[in-house]
C-alpha cells in the first residue's frame, strides 16, 4: 500500500477495515470513513479548517465531564440526536411519541408517592402535574416506573447549579409509580424556557452560526413498565417561546400540552398564591408490537 494519492485514499483505508471480525464495526466505520471523505472533497477542505475541526473536538473533550455532556449537546445542535431518536422509534398511531433524552437526566432521582411536591426547594411557580399511563389497547399500566425532571424559573437544571454540601442535590425531579389504575400526579414548579449550555464550544459555533441556544418550556419524562417499550419524552408547553425554533429540533405537535392557570389558591404561608395545572396521559408500545 504505497503512493496513496487522493483518489485511491478512501478505498485504501476501507480494504485496511477488511479483517475486522465485528460485521456491525465495519459496516458502520466503512460508511463513515466514506462519507467524511465525501465531505472533505465536497467542500475541499483546507488545512486550517481541518485543524479547526480538530481544536473544536479537543475543546469539546476538554469541557466534558460526568456533569457537562458537551458532545451530546454538539449532537443534539446538529440533529443527529433528534435523527437517531426518530429513527428508533417509529411507534403505532396513538403512541406518545418519543423525544430526544437530553444531558441531564440523573439516575437514582428521589422515589416519591403520587402526589408529593418533587420541587425540593426549586424555585417557581407552582404547578401541579396528573395524569394516566396506558397501553395502546386504553388498559391501564399500574406500576408504570415515571422518571421525570425539569429545570427552575431561571431555567436550571439541579446538576447546573453548585450545591452547598459538596454533594449532589435532587431538585425539581423524582421516580414515581403510577398507581393501580395507571394513574400519577405530582406537584412541582412551572417549566420554563431556557438555553442550552451555551458558554462552551458548541455555543460558539451556535453563535457563528447565527442560531440561538434556547428550548421551549417542557417537562422530562422516561416511563418504563414490564411488557412495553421504554418511553423517553417531553411534554411541552403551548404558550411557551421557541416551540418552532427549539435549539435542538425535539418538539412534536402530540407532545404540546395546556398548562392551566389558576389565580389563586392558599399558598404554605396561608397568602394566595398563583399556581398552574397540567393534565397529560402518555400511551405506551407494547414490547415487540409491530410498528
Ligand atoms: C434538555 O432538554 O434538557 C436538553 C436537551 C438537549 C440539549 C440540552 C438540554
Ligand atoms: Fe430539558
Amino acid at each position: 500500500m504505497r503512493n496513496i494519492n487522493e483518489d485511491t485514499i478512501t478505498q485504501a483505508v476501507i480494504a485496511a477495515m477488511s479483517d475486522c471480525e465485528n460485521d456491525r464495526l465495519r459496516t458502520v466505520m466503512t460508511s463513515l470513513v466514506q462519507h467524511l471523505h465525501a465531505f472533505a472533497r465536497e467542500v475541499a477542505l483546507t488545512e486550517a479548517e481541518w485543524y479547526a475541526g480538530i481544536k473544536f473536538l479537543k475543546d469539546t473533550g476538554h469541557i466534558t465531564d460526568d456533569k457537562r455532556h458537551e458532545f451530546i449537546l454538539l449532537s443534539d445542535v446538529l440533529g443527529l440526536s433528534m435523527l437517531v431518536t426518530a429513527q428508533n422509534n417509529a411507534k403505532p398511531e396513538g403512541c406518545t411519541e418519543s423525544t430526544v433524552f437530553g444531558p441531564f437526566f440523573v439516575d437514582g432521582a428521589p422515589a416519591l408517592r403520587n402526589g408529593s411536591d418533587i420541587s425540593n426547594g426549586a424555585k417557581g411557580t407552582p404547578c401541579y402535574v396528573r395524569g394516566q399511563v396506558r397501553g395502546l389497547d386504553g388498559e391501564a399500566v399500574p406500576e408504570a416506573v415515571i422518571n421525570v425532571w425539569q429545570s427552575d424559573e431561571e431555567g436550571f437544571y439541579d446538576v447546573q447549579r453548585p450545591s452547598e454540601s459538596g454533594q449532589h442535590e435532587h431538585r425539581a425531579r423524582a421516580r414515581l409509580l403510577s398507581d393501580a389504575h395507571g394513574n400519577f400526579s405530582f406537584r412541582s414548579i412551572l417549566a420554563m424556557h431556557y438555553p442550552i449550555p451555551h458558554d462552551g464550544p458548541v455555543g460558539a459555533l451556535l453563535w457563528a452560526l447565527g442560531r440561538h441556544p434556547w428550548r421551549p418550556a417542557h417537562l422530562h419524562f422516561m416511563i418504563e413498565a414490564p411488557g412495553y417499550e421504554r418511553l423517553i419524552t417531553h411534554v411541552f408547553r403551548k404558550d411557551s417561546r421557541y416551540l418552532d425554533s427549539d435549539a435542538v429540533f425535539g418538539v412534536r405537535s402530540s407532545l404540546i400540552a395546556d398548562w392551566v392557570f389558576h389565580e389563586s389558591s392558599p399558598g404554605a404561608d396561608g397568602e394566595d398564591e398563583e399556581f398552574y395545572t397540567l393534565d397529560y396521559d402518555f400511551v405506551l408500545n407494547p414490547s415487540g408490537a409491530a410498528n
